[in-house]
């Protein structure tokens, strides 16, 4: 048997033609294929805009920016997360302040951010990054309605939900990342994720201020408007108006553009996000069956409407063992994730063991076995067997 991994791309004819058009093209970057993605991913997620950006980490940093986070502002997320959700926060000089996760859905427990709230005066935090983790959808209405009483934004870490959603209190499907409950929803296109685009990320949002203010910083705080510009026409070297190779840089902003092929990439990809979201859910469905009521599997990420599965995880005795018998086996299973609280960076910023134990507990026995939409059924039930085949379960 092949090698097995725990996620990987998927590139047909048809995206490496999208690719090799935009090379033959006039723009490598800063084409039309960037505003052609953004379009198209705005209308799939359902946001009013969209703004490509170079990775997942830059969107995250942009939105952290876009939103003032400052030196010293708290910021509350989740420790069951890749790092670059509670950086963007280090960035700007804030202070991350992790929360437990419900150890029955992996997720930023509500509660305990209530309480945290409650427990300090109005103000002390400025906003929730609540992470769609492994693609299962936060119940986003309730985080805003709790970010309301205290006057937090809200960035939605959506890197594994693309095409997930959550049913609101009026019974109807809200896409992660569309905006109607996050002031910003940040996305992932590294091959691992639903549409890989190479390196690549997106914000989503509905408020067009935070939207244009993205667009300045995702190309170094620079402005190309006449109705905006702060220095005189005098200054700029014109007469009646501004020249044409006129422009400002009015803030401190970044190079975090996306090139324009990678954006055909990404456009062509997103065309099979639909196909991709109804393989991994049968694939999922195939794992919870296989496992259900099995005695070694101590949680798994089982059959939830509106999940997007990036990530089918379970939870075993001796994570270790089925690890490497994987491995000796060709499968490459993975785990997501170490509790960001207790990266050596964190622990110098004063998290100790101790400080969530049910997201230490979860990554003590987690695994994330193969998950993406080209995996065979015949790859998936060798997965299953050899699992079982440890456990001694045939
Ligand atoms: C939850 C989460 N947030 C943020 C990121 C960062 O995205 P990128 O790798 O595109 O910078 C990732 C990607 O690994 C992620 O999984």
């Amino acid at each position: 048997m092949k090698a097995i991994p725990y996620g990987r791309q998927s590139i047909t004819e048809e995206d490496i033609n999208a690719v090799v058009e935009t090379l033959k093209s006039d723009y490598l970057t800063q084409g039309p294929k960037i505003a052609e993605f953004e379009n198209a991913f705005a209308e799939y997620i359902g946001s009013k805009y969209a703004v490509a950006l170079a990775n997942g980490t830059a969107a995250l940093h942009l939105c952290a920016l876009a939103l003032g986070v400052k030196p010293g502002d708290k910021v509350i997320t989740t420790p069951i997360t890749f790092a670059a959700s509670a950086n963007c926060v280090r960035y700007c000089g804030g202070e991350v302040v992790f929360s437990d996760i419900d150890p029955e859905t992996y997720l930023l427990d509500i509660n305990k951010v209530r309480s945290l709230l409650e427990k300090a005066p109005k103000g002390t935090y400025k906003g929730i990054i609540p992470v769609d983790f492994a693609g299962r959808a936060n119940d986003l209405e309730a985080f805003r309605a709790l970010a309301d009483e205290y006057d937090l934004w809200i960035i939605e870490d959506s890197c594994h939900s693309p095409g997930g959603s959550f049913i609101d209190s009026h019974n109807k499907a809200q896409n992660c990342g569309n905006g109607n409950f996050a002031d910003l929803a940040i996305f992932s296109f590294h091959p691992v994720k639903h549409i890989a685009s190479g390196e690549g990320g997106m914000i989503t949002t509905n408020d067009k201020d935070l939207y244009e203010k993205l667009l300045q910083l995702r190309t170094h705080g620079i402005v190309k408007n006449n109705d905006l510009y702060t220095n005189s026409i005098e200054f700029a070297g014109g007469q009646e108006e501004y020249p044409g190779w006129y422009m400002e840089m009015q803030n401190l902003g970044y190079n975090y553009r996306i090139t324009d092929f990678q954006a055909a990439l990404g456009a062509s990809q997103l065309k099979r996000a639909n196909e991709g979201i109804i393989k991994r859910r049968d694939i999922a469905s195939v794992y919870f069956d296989a496992f259900d009521e099995k005695p070694f599997i101590k949680g798994q990420s089982g059959v939830i409407k509106g999940h997007a599965y990036h990530l089918y995880v379970i939870e075993v005795e001796d994570r270790l063992g089925l690890y490497n018998h994987l491995r000796s086996k060709n499968i490459y299973a993975q785990i997501h994730y170490i509790p960001c609280h207790l990266m050596p960076y964190y622990r110098d910023l004063g998290w100790v063991e101790g400080d969530f134990p049910h997201a230490e507990n979860y990554y003590k026995q987690c695994l994330s076995l193969p998950m993406y939409p080209t995996l065979t059924e015949d790859e998936q039930a060798y997965v299953i067997n050899e699992i079982n085949t440890f456990y001694n379960d045939i």
